[in-house]
């Protein structure tokens, strides 16, 4: 069924299977009372049990409302960009020489779910206890693998001299409009503090700059250091940032439809 335009929320079939309850999530990125009160009567009469809402973080009326209506904060969403053709920022740590980068290959994606799964402990979805942790694991194990198998335009893969993944970088591009955001990035916990997640971003600047990109985007949380400082040594500057609430209601009665 499709939804009129006007509708406060979306359903979102993705997430909905992946997680095995209904989510929804909240048009738009401000919220009055009203629409605060129209996206509860549309969760309810859907079903939904999980709604997400990605806020702006500078309208103090949609902060309150969102926090009024029950939202709970799990993540702030930063946003950071470089101009291509900038040089990086100042330079960070030195890589292990031993650890070269290279395009991913179909043998690799084992290993790279396997660092996917504990990497990203820093997200929302593992911020929000309502979602088990081993579904969450599984979901970005899912996430790079549907990277590596077409989703992402390209791979960046960091690799021991016997093969061995260590990290990956994915890069996604906007021909027409010549941009390029880096989707999912992890370094294993065993090799993290040695640079090599400097030489995956800067390959990518690198592999953007090949693809006529003029500007590249990444998106962190705001309670992660590392990544922050990453980007910034890469040359990139702050652009946005967003607040992530999630909403929980109650499960529907049963034989209620
Ligand atoms: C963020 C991440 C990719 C950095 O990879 P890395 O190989 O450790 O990066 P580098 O060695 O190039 O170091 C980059 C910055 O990370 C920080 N850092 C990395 N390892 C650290 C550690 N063990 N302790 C403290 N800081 C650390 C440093 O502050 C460093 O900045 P500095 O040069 O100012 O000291 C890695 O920590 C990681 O995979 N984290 C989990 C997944 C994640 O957060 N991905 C990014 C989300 S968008």
């Amino acid at each position: 069924m499709s939804l009129p335009e006007s509708a406060p929320c979306e359903f979102l079939p993705w997430d909905t299977e992946f997680f095995g309850c209904r989510i929804a999530r909240v048009r738009g990125e401000v919220m009055t009372p009203e629409q605060g009160a129209e996206a509860d009567d549309w969760c309810r009469s859907n079903g939904v049990r999980c709604l997400y809402f990605l806020s702006r973080a500078d309208d103090p009326e949609t902060v309150q409302t969102a926090e009024q209506h029950g939202f709970g904060l799990v993540d702030v969403r930063v946003t950071f960009e470089r101009a291509l053709g900038r040089a990086a920022g100042p330079a960070g740590r030195e890589q292990v020489s031993a650890i070269s980068v290279r395009h991913a290959q179909p043998g690799d994606l084992a290993g790279l779910e396997a660092i996917a799964r504990t990497a990203h402990t820093a997200t929302r979805f593992f911020n929000d206890r309502h979602f088990p942790r081993p579904v969450v694991e599984n979901f970005y194990a899912t996430w790079v693998a549907s990277e590596v198998q077409g989703r992402a335009q390209a791979v960046l893969v960091a690799a021991t001299p016997a093969g061995q993944a260590v990290g990956y970088l994915s890069c996604h591009l906007d021909p027409v409009l010549r941009r390029g955001s880096i989707g999912l990035v992890g370094v294993g916990e065993g090799v993290r503090g040695q640079g090599v997640g400097r030489s995956l971003v800067l390959r990518a600047v690198d592999w953007f700059g090949t693809q006529q990109a003029r500007e590249v985007t990444v998106v962190t949380q705001g309670n992660n250091r590392a990544a922050q400082r990453l980007y910034q040594r890469c040359g990139f500057l702050s652009r946005d940032l967003q607040l992530w609430y999630h909403k929980w209601f109650p499960p529907p009665h049963e034989g209620a439809s």
